[in-house]
């Protein structure tokens, strides 16, 4: 039993692609287990960029299997667009890339549905507006929910369509008196379409992946978002819909979680957030600030809506919080390079709130919201990292301060990145 997952310990985009890819060599499948199109994973191989949002990191390499699992929510046609790219890319997709049956299918009304949830509202989350999270309120519902294999049968997905596309229009309706309405036919027709191209890939994906573990082969699970916008232990409301931490694993793919022997957990050496939500070590330090010479260095844009990223500094309060509700078992401390930039980098170790030092994470939005951060400032080195191989390469001042975060943490660090580049990489 050989099972690793690979999890994001912060609010996401921590470079959990460039991990996976790192550790594909080491595994016979790659999983997605949940999320959707807003994910967004890139992957730098001799200079070459690969961006992934539905397909899972692992695709890049033919002779693996790839496995988008039954917790991930599948846009049809974003998923033959990204297959496409790729071909046209010179990667070979065939029967290596499987999608479950029983993953659930985002339809034009939901992304409708999310655009007019999040128009001018003051309850807005500031999603990707890629229709997950009202695809998993219908998968939650029961109702209005539809699973992929159900487009492989046009009787029955005609007859679903019919019940469900009145009551969407009449929602859209209620939600705005001017919202677009959807034909059942249409509809039906243009997902047919999709599903007879996406047919080879549709599968039982929990038999495959159960007999395969049976079988000895190693299964690297390929977490989404990251573990601080997981919808039960994240900082809800401002999350995500499906479960990103490795609790997800279980009932995102069928894989008991005792099979799983190594959880990587993957953290940026400082912290961003794209979205709406707390974030108390936020530098909100103006244009010639270091919050902004670190977004400016670490090309802090959202890879799926190329939103600017909030950035500030590492949170050790939020990730000792979410390294323990994931399970990590060691660190990638991701992005060192950025931080040549800071003449002093700061680590908050406590938060101050309501005149009380609070040493656990209050994971509650509203209590999070009132929190001032504590921090000790550590010494930078202010030389370029992007060379470095070994530790021994590393200055002193950024050995320090990864030992500090490993300290503060309680877990190893087995990983240092540098650079995007797979190449740019410190193993410890
Ligand atoms: P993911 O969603 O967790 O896979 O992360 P993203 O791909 O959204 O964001 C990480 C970004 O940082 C990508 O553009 C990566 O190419 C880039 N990246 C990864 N590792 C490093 C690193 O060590 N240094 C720098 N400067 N960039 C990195
Ligand atoms: P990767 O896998 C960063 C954020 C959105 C928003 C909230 C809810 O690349 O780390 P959603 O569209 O999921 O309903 O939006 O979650 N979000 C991400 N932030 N990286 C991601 O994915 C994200 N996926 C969703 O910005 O705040
Ligand atoms: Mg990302």
């Amino acid at each position: 039993m050989a099972c690793t997952c690979v999890v994001g310990l912060q609010w996401g985009d921590e470079a959990k692609g460039k991990i996976v890819d790192l550790l594909t060599d080491q595994h016979d499948i790659v999983i997605r287990f949940n999320g959707g199109a807003n994910a967004g994973h890139t992957v730098v191989q001799a200079g070459k960029t690969f961006k992934f949002s539905l397909l899972p990191t692992g695709v890049l390499k033919p002779h693996l299997t790839s496995v988008i699992a039954n917790g991930v929510v599948v846009y049809p046609p974003r998923f033959l667009e990204e297959v496409n790219n790729l071909r046209a890319a010179g990667i070979s997709i065939a029967d290596n890339l499987l999608v479950s049956d029983h993953a659930h299918v985002i339809f034009p009304y939901h992304l409708e549905e999310e655009r007019l949830n999040e128009q001018g509202s003051s309850q807005a989350i500031g999603t990707t507006g890629r229709g997950i999270g009202p695809c998993y309120q219908d998968k939650v519902g029961r109702g209005c929910g539809v699973r992929l294999g159900e487009l492989l049968y046009p009787d029955h997905l005609r007859t679903r369509l019919h019940a469900i596309v009145p009551r969407k229009n009449q929602l859209l309706r209620a939600l705005d008196s001017g919202a677009r309405g959807f034909d059942p036919d249409t509809l039906c027709d243009e997902y047919l379409g999709h599903a007879e191209k996406m047919r080879p890939h549709i599968t039982d994906t929990t038999r495959l992946l159960l007999q395969a573990i049976k079988n000895g082969k190693r299964a690297l699970f390929e977490a989404a978002q990251g573990s601080l916008l997981d919808v039960d232990h994240g900082t809800y409301p401002y999350v995500t819909s499906s479960n990103s931490t490795t609790a997800g694993v279980w009932s995102g793919s069928g894989v008991p979680a005792r099979n799983l022997n190594r959880v990587v957990g993957v953290i940026k050496a400082y912290t961003t957030r794209v979205g709406r939500g707390p974030f108390p070590t936020e530098l909100n330090d103006g244009k010639d600030g270091i919050g902004e010479r670190i977004r400016q260095t670490g090309r802090e844009y959202g890879t799926v809506t190329g939103r600017p990223r909030r950035c500030g500094w590492f949170d050790a309060v939020a990730v000792r919080y979410s390294a323990a509700v994931s399970g990590a078992d060691e660190l990638a401390v991701m992005l060192l390079d950025v931080l040549s930039v800071a003449k002093e980098i700061s680590i908050c170790t406590s938060y101050e709130w309501r005149n009380r030092r609070l040493e656990d994470f209050p994971s509650d939005a509203f209590i999070l919201d009132e929190c001032r951060p504590i921090y000790e400032t550590l010494p930078g080195w202010e030389t370029d990292l992007t060379h470095c191989r070994r530790l021994a390469d590393l200055p002193p001042a950024a050995r320090r301060y990864v030992e500090r975060l490993s300290q503060l943490l309680d877990l190893p660090v087995s990983i240092i990145s540098v650079g995007p580049d797979r190449e740019q990489t410190v193993f410890c």
